[in-house]
């Protein structure tokens, strides 16, 4: 069996309601661990554990906490991002359902670790279970002093406040969320300076995915060495992964970084739910390659991910069976980025209509092979010149087809007939 439920172990099995049961479970235990450690040693503890953000980048844990504990100053903030507004990933939600305090735990720790002074969890507006459950667990943390004044004696103080997304996929990115929590429409701002130089309100504030955060406890309670052993040499850990579309077994699945796609369709997905072949899966959500059914022996790492010219580890694996061409999907995807665009830079305000008339004209087999060069380099561009990571990543589902299915490509292109010679 290739699961291994690591920080989804109490998923189903507690109540997320009842702190008593995280209690019982270990919970907590690594925060009073950590309030009696040195605050440098913990960060060590991330930096030895290869920690990477499991909300999309993949950066390193520890550089954003070394970036955060060197701003001086009283006030510094820690957000959990549970924006999740990908198509194909619910595992932030599972976690927040499931395991609420393991979440808040690993936000103490790492506020504890920096010295930030309050803390911020940005929750999809639409998640209204995750969102009452986290609200529910944050008042019982504060009620049993994990939360709130001179935490558990050792003269901390640290408190965390929700925040509803409203509904924009572009409020996942960071500038964008602060953006938003700030109370102004959720654009990215031009970086640098950085959020842990200057962040919400104009303060030091440190980022991460709560899937991100649900893995520091653990990281603090067996000590980052023995943490990195699990997984590859440059992605350790696990990763909660959503599997989706045409799988027959859906839902999300916790693996070590190293197994391959194959493995988590084909066992824990069973194949696909109509019997058929499989096409092409797309990796990370809407943002992430497609790649065919004979690359699905790749391993899940966050470099392999990389060589897509795209940051996507979100964990969405998406199984689209041989029912689907590569333009019903991509005619989708670009429609999504089309909404979800702020507009504020042009590549990607402009660029998404532009990819959807010549993407039209494939399906209706009026493409000519020109269509084919404008296509491939207008995403180049957007991927090259777009402000933040939507109009960066969007493009990438037409480049990874452009290579791996460039032949579905060339079937739609009109090819005149009548040269006009003799
Ligand atoms: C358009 C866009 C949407 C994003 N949405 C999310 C999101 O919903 N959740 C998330 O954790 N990160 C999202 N990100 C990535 C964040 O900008 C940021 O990198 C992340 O929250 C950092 O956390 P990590 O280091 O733990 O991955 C998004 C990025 C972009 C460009
Ligand atoms: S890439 Fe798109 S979403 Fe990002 S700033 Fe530019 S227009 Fe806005």
């Amino acid at each position: 069996m290739i699961e291994k439920r690591v920080i989804s172990k109490r998923c189903g099995l507690i109540n997320p309601l009842s702190i008593d049961d995280y209690l019982r479970t270990d919970g907590y235990a690594a925060l009073k661990k950590a309030l009696k450690t040195d605050r440098i040693k913990l960060i060590e503890e991330v930096e030895a554990s290869k920690l990477r953000g499991r909300g999309g980048a993949g950066f390193p844990a520890y550089m954003k906490m070394v970036g955060l504990a060197k701003e001086k100053g009283p006030v510094k903030y820690v957000i959990g991002n549970a924006d999740e507004g990908e198509p194909g990933n619910f595992k932030d939600r599972y976690l927040m359902e499931n395991d609420p305090h393991q979440i808040i735990e690993g936000m103490i720790i790492v506020a504890f670790a920096t010295m930030a002074s309050h803390g911020f969890l940005y929750v999809r507006g639409e998640y209204s279970l995750p969102m009452s459950t986290m609200q529910w667990a944050i008042e019982e943390a504060r009620r049993n002093n994990f939360l709130g004044q001179n935490i558990l004696g050792s003269g901390f103080d640290f408190d965390i406040e929700i925040r509803s997304g409203a509904g924009s996929y572009v409020c996942g990115e960071e500038f964008a969320l602060i953006e938003s929590i700030e109370g102004k429409p959720g654009r990215t701002r031009v970086k640098p300076p950085f959020p842990t130089q200057k962040g919400l309100f104009g303060k030091p504030t440190l980022i991460n995915n709560v899937e991100t955060f649900s893995n520091i406890p653990l990281i603090i309670s067996i000590g980052g060495q023995k943490y990195a052993e699990t997984g590859t040499k440059s992605s350790t850990g696990t990763k909660l992964l959503c599997l989706s579309g045409n799988a027959k077994v859906k839902g999300v699945f916790e693996v070590p970084f190293g197994v391959t796609i194959r493995q988590v369709v084909e066992e824990l997905g069973q194949g696909t739910e109509s019997g058929r072949k499989i096409k092409m899966v797309q990796l990370g959500g809407a943002c992430g390659p497609i790649i065919p059914e004979y690359m699905l022996d790749m391993v899940i790492d966050y470099e392999r991910f990389e060589e897509f010219e795209s940051k996507t580890g979100a964990g969405a694996i998406i199984v689209i069976d041989d029912r689907f061409n590569i333009f019903d999907i991509l005619m989708r995807v670009v429609r999504f980025f089309e909404h979800e665009s702020c507009g504020k830079c042009t590549p990607c305000r402009e660029g998404h209509a532009q990819l959807a008339i010549i993407l039209n004209k494939f399906i209706e087999r009026k493409a000519t092979a020109k269509d084919l060069f404008s296509l491939e380099s207008l995403a180049r561009v957007m991927h090259q010149t777009s402000l933040c990571g939507l109009g960066q990543t969007s493009p990438t589902a037409i480049i990874s087809t452009l290579r791996y299915f460039r032949e579905d490509y060339i079937e739609q292109i009109d090819y005149p007939t009548n040269l006009g010679g003799q």
